[in-house]
C-alpha cells in the first residue's frame, strides 16, 4: 500500500480532527486524581469525544472493547479500561485516545502521574516525550522516514532505557493506521523519502528496563517483559515544506 498524500482539504479536516482530540486529552489530563477507576476515564473520554460530535475510533477497532486505552505502570499500551483498576497515587497512566472527524482520524497519547510520583517515573515520562520532539526534529519534506526512527533512538539510548520493537508508528488519515510503519529505534535503510502532505503518527514507547513486551490474556494488553515502568507519547503530525505540524497539541 502507497502512502497517501494529503490534499489541502483533507489536511484541514486532519487538523480539526486533531485540534478536537488535543481538547479531550487536555480534559483527561485534568480529571485524573487517586481513587478514580481507568473506567471512569473512558466514560470521560468517550463522553467528550461524542460531545464534540465526533466518534471515537478505538471502540470496536479489531475488537477492541473501549474509546480510550488507559495502561497503567508496567503496561505499555492497549490496557481495557476496568471498573477495578482503581488509580492510586504514585501509579503513572498511559493514555491512548483518537477520533473520527468527518471521516478523518486523530491519534494521540500521553503518559501523566497520578499525584506525586517518583523521580524516576517523572525522568521516564519526560524523556519519552522529549524523544517524540527530536524525532520530529528529522520530519521534513526531502529527508527520509527513518531519519525520525534514528534521530529517537540515538536520544532514547543515552538514557539506558528500552525501546519497544513490537508496536511501531504510522500513516493516519482516512484509516486510523495507513502506511507507512514508523519504527521507534535505529533502521539500517533510510526509508521512503517525507513529502509535505503526510499525516503521520508518530508514537515512541519506552521501557525504564528491557525492551522486550508481552501480551495479557485479554489479547491486548502490552506489558513489559521485565515488570518496569513503561511510558507512551504520541502526536499526529503534518509534513509541510517546512518545519512539521505538530496537530494534536493543545
Ligand atoms: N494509538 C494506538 C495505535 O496506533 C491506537 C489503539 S488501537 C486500539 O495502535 F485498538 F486499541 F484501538
Ligand atoms: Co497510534
Amino acid at each position: 500500500m502507497a502512502i497517501r498524500i494529503k490534499s489541502a482539504g483533507e489536511i484541514e479536516l486532519m487538523r480539526e480532527s486533531c485540534r478536537l482530540l488535543a481538547i479531550v486529552h487536555k480534559e483527561l489530563e485534568e480529571a485524573i486524581r487517586p481513587g478514580m477507576t481507568t473506567w471512569d476515564i473512558d466514560a470521560l473520554g468517550e463522553k467528550l469525544i461524542r460531545k464534540l460530535g465526533c466518534v471515537p475510533n478505538f471502540k470496536n477497532y479489531q475488537g477492541y472493547p473501549a474509546s480510550i486505552c488507559t495502561s497503567v505502570n508496567n503496561q505499555v499500551v492497549h490496557g481495557i479500561p476496568s471498573k477495578e483498576r482503581v488509580l492510586q497515587e504514585g501509579d503513572i497512566i498511559s493514555l491512548d485516545a483518537g477520533l473520527i472527524y468527518r471521516g478523518y482520524h486523530s491519534d494521540a497519547a500521553r503518559t501523566h502521574g497520578v499525584g506525586k510520583i517518583s523521580a524516576e517515573a517523572e525522568q521516564l515520562i519526560s524523556v519519552t516525550r522529549q524523544s517524540f520532539f527530536e524525532g520530529i526534529k528529522k520530519a521534513r519534506a526531502g529527508g527520509h522516514l527513518h531519519d525520525i526512527s534514528n534521530a529517537i533512538d540515538s536520544y532514547v539510548s543515552g538514557f539506558g532505557y528500552g525501546i519497544v520493537r513490537d508496536l511501531v508508528g504510522h500513516g493516519i488519515g482516512t484509516a486510523l493506521h495507513e502506511d507507512p510503519q514508523i519504527p521507534n529505534f535505529a533502521q539500517k535503510r533510510r526509508g521512503p523519502k517525507l513529502v509535505p502532505g503526510m499525516t503521520l503518527a508518530v508514537e515512541p514507547m519506552i521501557n525504564m528496563g528491557r525492551a522486550d513486551v508481552e501480551w495479557l490474556d485479554d489479547d491486548w494488553t502490552v506489558v513489559t517483559a521485565d515488570g518496569s515502568l513503561s511510558a507512551h507519547y504520541e502526536n499526529t503530525i503534518l509534513i509541510t515544506d517546512g518545519e512539521p505540524e505538530i496537530l494534536t497539541l493543545y
